[in-house]
């Protein structure tokens, strides 16, 4: 069996639930012959994106590679993930949804690291005869898998309902393909998730679905999904709906598609076609057309001629 890297990334209090969690489907993923990497998020200076949106200019343009010029750890977590074949990530629920730092950190990954963006930056250097060094990193273009567990100490589960659709940030980018997740909650009502039998298992669990999609010989077994819970939407498996404003059809925010809804046995079918599943954001023909779109309709300085005079009773108005 080929040897692959498994990076787990927790957004916990240090060795509390999340981090246990985590670690032990590293654990397991070791015990499949696998290497594995460990990172506490929460002890790394990481920063916030401050928008400057250079690393998509730089693309689109041809002149960079997706870098980003603030300088903390974010280096670190950059290398551990070109370096790694599956991604695992906990987080704990903060006021329903992951935590500030787990935003923090999706902001830095995309669009920086989106992988159409990165793929045309990529094969328009080379024809151009360019150094590969001063192109995208081609660890980018790596399958990988990834796997979700989200922690919620409250114990009514709908107090973690932006947790997993929001979580799929951190792999949409770089179109890591989710395999599982789990949502543990009522995490207060036991002391430690290691005193919690059935969770442990779950994760044990998780470990081995992580290990056989790596093992998998086909793309179709690589990213099958091993989830326990099947969820409304077939392609990113939540149970997350929005209605259009014309109400005629739902749309999965995860994924960005749309779905006809009707009612069988008494309970809601959502219908998603296979055009609309491939056009999710979460695969390549879903980020391509915002990426796409992006580079084609984004318009750059000097359009308004007098922007300078509107902007000036903005920018002396007070901040108090
Ligand atoms: C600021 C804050 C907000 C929280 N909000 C929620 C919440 O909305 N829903 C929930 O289920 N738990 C909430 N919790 C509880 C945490 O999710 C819970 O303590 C979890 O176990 C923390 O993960 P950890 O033990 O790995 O650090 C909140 C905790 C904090 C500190």
């Amino acid at each position: 069996m080929e040897k692959k890297k498994v990076l787990g990334l927790s957004f916990g209090r240090k060795n509390s639930n999340t981090d246990v969690m985590v670690k032990t489907v590293l654990m397991d993923c070791e015990k499949q012959g696998h290497e594995v990497q460990f990172l506490h998020v929460d002890s790394m200076d990481i920063k916030p994106c401050t928008g400057c949106i250079s690393c998509v200019v730089g693309m689109t343009t041809g002149r960079g590679k997706g870098g980003c010029p603030i300088k903390d750890d974010f280096h670190i977590l950059d290398e551990a993930l070109m370096e790694c074949d599956a991604l695992v990530v906990g987080c704990p629920a903060y006021e329903t949804s992951p935590t500030g730092r787990f935003k923090t950190v999706c902001d830095r990954i995309g669009p920086s690291h989106d992988i159409t963006f990165r793929k045309a930056t990529y094969e328009e250097g080379l024809a151009a005869g360019k150094d590969p060094a001063d192109l995208p990193d081609v660890r980018s273009f790596k399958k990988r898998v990834g796997a979700l567990i989200s922690v919620g100490g409250a114990m009514t589960k709908n107090w973690m309902a932006f947790m997993l659709p929001v979580m799929y940030e951190i792999t949409m980018s770089m179109g890591i393909d989710v395999i599982d997740m789990h949502e543990y909650y009522g995490a207060m009502g036991c002391e430690h998730v290691l005193g919690n039998a059935p969770q442990m298992e779950r994760m044990h669990l998780m470990g081995e679905n992580v290990a056989a999609a790596l093992a998998a010989e086909t793309e179709e077994e690589r990213t099958k999904w091993r989830g326990t819970e099947q969820g409304i939407c077939p392609v990113c498996h939540c149970n997350f709906l929005s209605f259009s404003e014309d109400r005629s059809v739902v749309e999965c925010p995860v994924c960005g598609i749309e779905a006809s809804i009707k009612m069988v046995d008494g309970k809601i079918q959502a219908d998603f076609s296979e055009a609309q599943q491939n056009r999710s954001r979460l695969r390549w023909a879903g980020k391509l057309e915002h990426s796409t779109e992006i580079k084609t309709q984004a318009v750059g300085p000097g359009q308004i001629p007098n922007l300078k005079e509107l902007l000036e009773p903005y920018k002396n108005y007070p901040a108090k």
